[in-house]
């Protein structure tokens, strides 16, 4: 009984972790060309504690190969704005952004939707985060206690957990 029990709730943690989705821009919330645009992710089940963004396009006659738009960006912001400065590229359709590992950028974490670079002065769209909403971009910073804690939750592996977690004296009695 006990044991079914850890396994459903191991397979649980396995299928909520090792989950780093992002969120915007995607096929439907396009950028603005020089403009503020809205980067989000789904921070909150990311594996991964840091990576470096990249921004990529599937037609060689806009981006030759992915640029980096910020070297370290960490997983608890949850959410950036992507200002004019980081991000000069022109009005195009065929984008990606890119989650990578920043010790080597071909280890890709995670890939958007494409997406759409629209013409300066477009209007962003409809429902989404974009422009700059207060709150929701990287002023906020949980302690990193906490994330530390909740990253290394992240990286047990669903089998091993709790006998790993006892181990490291993680679970209190
Ligand atoms: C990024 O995360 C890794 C491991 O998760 C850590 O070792 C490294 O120090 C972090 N780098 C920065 C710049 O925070
Ligand atoms: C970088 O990552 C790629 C993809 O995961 C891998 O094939 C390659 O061996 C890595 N390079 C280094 C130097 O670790």
């Amino acid at each position: 009984m006990l044991t079914r029990f850890l396994v459903a709730a191991a397979a649980l943690v396995s299928a909520a972790s090792a989950q780093l989705t992002i969120t915007n821009p995607s096929s439907d919330s396009w950028w603005v060309a020089q403009s503020s645009n809205t980067l989000a992710w789904t921070c909150n089940t990311s594996p991964y504690s840091n990576f470096t963004i990249l921004l990529a396009n599937s037609n060689p006659s806009v981006l030759v190969q992915p640029i980096a738009i910020i070297a370290i960006q960490e997983n608890y912001d949850c959410s950036e704005t992507i200002t004019q400065q980081q991000s000069t590229q022109p009005a195009a359709t065929g984008y990606t952004v890119l989650f990578a590992n920043p010790l080597n950028s071909t280890d890709v974490y995670a890939t958007s939707e494409t997406f759409e670079i629209k013409a300066l002065g477009s209007s962003y769209p409809a429902t989404s985060s974009s422009s700059s909403p207060s709150g929701t971009s990287g002023s906020s910073s949980p302690s990193s206690t906490s994330t530390t804690g909740g990253a290394l939750a992240q990286y047990i592996p669903a089998g091993a957990g709790m006998a790993l977690a006892l181990a490291m004296g993680l679970v209190v009695a």
